[in-house]
């Protein structure tokens, strides 16, 4: 890091309310992703929570020199290599990377059903369905550190101790409830959000959440319920002083405002005749924990909690999250629950709770009930992992808006921007033609200064803007935003090879220099910017032009300029840029993105 101290997520000072301070120096960054029901096969849409973890994980490696020491090639780990880097993120001392965590939510009654229905047994199909999950991670290439499971045995002890916490502080009793329950959100809901609808087929009437339409089911039961209410104020007072402990702006004003209309209090377990699936409240067998709060607590499981003696001092904990990514859906869950949880047991908040919309297909959300569900594993393997990725974080990286997924749409951002753009820019400037041209002229000809025409001028300008553009994206989280600017960099460029011509004869060689020591610089940048969206693909690029692999860091395509205050490219000269052409391959390259063979 040159110049200056930036901060994890671009937010300095948010995540209020903790109980200590962790200096940004330190402590690794941390980025969670949603676990996952196990009642069904994953969908694009999960992928999609994946794939935006990854993102953030593997930029933060990049600005933080290097890969992670716990995560890269996470994806490639057996499960005993997880827990031996289970065990490293316990130990380490003022590191700075990296920890992305991931899983599968397999309690409740949900999951429960499934298995009853089916007549297996439930461990036996969370493993199975588990398993699918960790494949995706693996199949999309996502760089988790674990892959947590609800059904872990630390897990279950985490669990346990922030029950008891909250127990201590007197947070939580035993009380009636009676209410409308969804089995398929796992949620209560008040009168005011349901309403009764006629299945017109059967005639049958039924009740029906308003916000999710799922069915409801009548409870009546003695549970434990937590004071939810009590934590109204203090939720409130967090989000008007933290701006951006939620993103997009739209999502925090709407947690605001729900906030603001009042809160009662949460039932956080059910009788373990009805749900026996579960992880059982400590010393109260007759009672499972509510599969929310077992599924929240996922979060700090990860982090190694109950932090024990040896887990290091408090700024070596990835604790609290920097980023907690998870779909619209569940916004309530994250914002509103697990902050209170924590106040109760007095642990610091998640720094920034990102929700992403929706994936849909023909305006309508996918979702396996609906059965309009899009095949990761098939697109993965039709497309390519790094057109995937590019395709979801591209469209779907605009988190504000809904996207309907088409296959039609994700081949013409391949055959548009893949090939038409990035893959034909860098097949044109490594055409071995060009190549022989640029020796044999080189020493021939001194170089002597290039043409000014306003596509250069404009190139230039954009060369140096895009670090700090980039950098802004990426920090707001806005991951669209930055392959919009990288892509267009690169369109620039295409624009100058189209004027320039530098395989035609008539082009005096200082020209011909110029342009390629441009578009080779171009994509010297742009292959390290996109490296945490494609991350296989970009490898292949900076080999294809000879970058050495240890000069693919954010500070050797980025440095502080401290009077304009933002980072600049820094550009080779065109000397080096001669001196190191002579190392390129004279082979015509396999082109970067084929074609698509449908
Ligand atoms: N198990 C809970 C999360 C517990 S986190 C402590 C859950 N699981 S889920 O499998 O239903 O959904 C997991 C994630 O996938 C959520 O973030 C959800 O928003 C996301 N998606 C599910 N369908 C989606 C789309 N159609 N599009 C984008 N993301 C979607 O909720």
């Amino acid at each position: 890091m040159e110049g200056r101290t930036f901060s994890t997520n671009g937010f300095e000072g948010s995540g209020g309310g903790g109980a200590w301070g962790s200096s940004e120096d330190s402590k690794p960054y941390y980025v969670t992703t949603p676990i996952f029901y196990v009642n069904a096969e994953p969908h694009i849409g999960h992928l999609h929570s994946c794939l935006v973890a990854d993102v953030l994980a593997r930029y933060q490696d990049l600005r933080r020199g290097g890969d992670s020491i716990y995560t890269r090639e996470g994806n490639r780990r057996s499960r005993g290599e997880e827990d031996e880097v289970a065990k490293k993120t316990k130990g380490l001392k003022g590191k700075s990377k990296s920890i992305l965590s991931t899983g599968t939510d397999e309690h409740g009654l949900k999951i429960q059903k499934v298995a009853e229905r089916s007549s297996e047994d439930p461990l036996q199909l969370c493993d199975r369905i588990s398993k699918r999950f960790k494949d995706l991670a693996r199949a999309a290439n996502v760089s988790y550190t674990r892959f947590i499971r609800t059904t872990d045995p630390d897990h279950r002890e985490a669990v346990h101790h922030l029950w008891r916490q909250m127990v201590r502080s007197g947070h939580i009793y035993k009380g009636k409830h009676s209410g409308w329950y969804s089995v398929s959100d796992e949620a209560f809901f008040p009168e005011s959000q349901v309403r009764e609808v006629t299945d017109l087929k059967t005639g049958e009437s039924y009740m029906e959440s308003i916000e999710t339409g799922s069915r409801l089911e009548w409870s009546e039961e003695e549970n434990y319920k937590f004071r939810l209410a009590e934590f109204r104020e203090r939720l409130i007072d967090w989000l008007e002083k933290d701006t951006k402990a939620i993103q997009p702006a739209k999502r925090h004003a709407e947690v605001l405002s729900e906030l603001k209309s009042g809160l009662s209090d949460l039932s956080v377990s059910r009788p373990s005749s009805r749900l026996s699936w579960g992880i059982p409240v400590p010393d109260d067998p007759g009672h499972s924990i509510y599969v929310w709060v077992d599924a929240l607590t996922n979060y700090l499981t990860v982090s190694g909690y109950p932090w024990k003696e040896d887990f290091g001092s408090e700024s070596n904990r990835c604790w609290p999250a920097d980023v907690h990514v998870v779909g619209k859906d569940i916004i309530r869950f994250h914002a509103i629950y697990w902050p209170a949880f924590l106040m109760a047991c007095h642990l610091p908040l998640p720094k920034t709770i990102l929700a992403h919309s929706h994936w849909t297909m023909n305006k309508s959300k996918m979702s396996k009930s609906k059965g309009n569900v899009a095949n990761p594993f098939k697109a993965l393997e039709l497309y390519g992992v790094d057109p995937v990725r590019f395709f979801l974080m591209r469209v779907g990286g605009n988190f504000s808006t809904d996207s309907d997924y088409s296959p039609a749409m994700l081949e013409e951002y391949y055959k548009k921007s893949l090939q038409g753009q990035l893959g034909n820019l860098l097949s044109r400037i490594l055409a071995p033609k060009l190549l022989t041209k640029l020796r044999e002229g080189g020493s021939k000809e001194p170089l002597s200064s290039p043409t000014a025409t306003a596509i250069r001028d404009r190139l230039v300008t954009s060369l140096h803007s895009l670090p700090s553009l980039y950098e802004r994206h990426q920090e707001d989280l806005e991951l669209s935003k930055s392959l919009e600017s990288i892509f267009s960099l690169i369109s620039e460029c295409n624009e100058l090879v189209s004027q320039v011509q530098p395989w035609s004869d008539q082009v005096p060689f200082h020209e011909v220099v110029d342009c390629l020591h441009l578009s080779h610089e171009t994509l010297r940048l742009v292959g390290v910017l996109l490296s945490p969206f494609m991350p296989r693909s970009m490898e292949t690029l900076l080999d294809h032009l000879r970058v050495p692999e240890d000069k693919r860091s954010w500070s050797d395509v980025a440095t502080w300029n401290q009077q304009q205050r933002r980072w600049v490219f820094r550009l080779r000269s065109s000397q080096d840029f001669l001196s190191s052409s002579l190392l390129l391959s004279d082979e015509k390259l396999k082109p970067l993105f084929p074609r698509l063979e449908l």
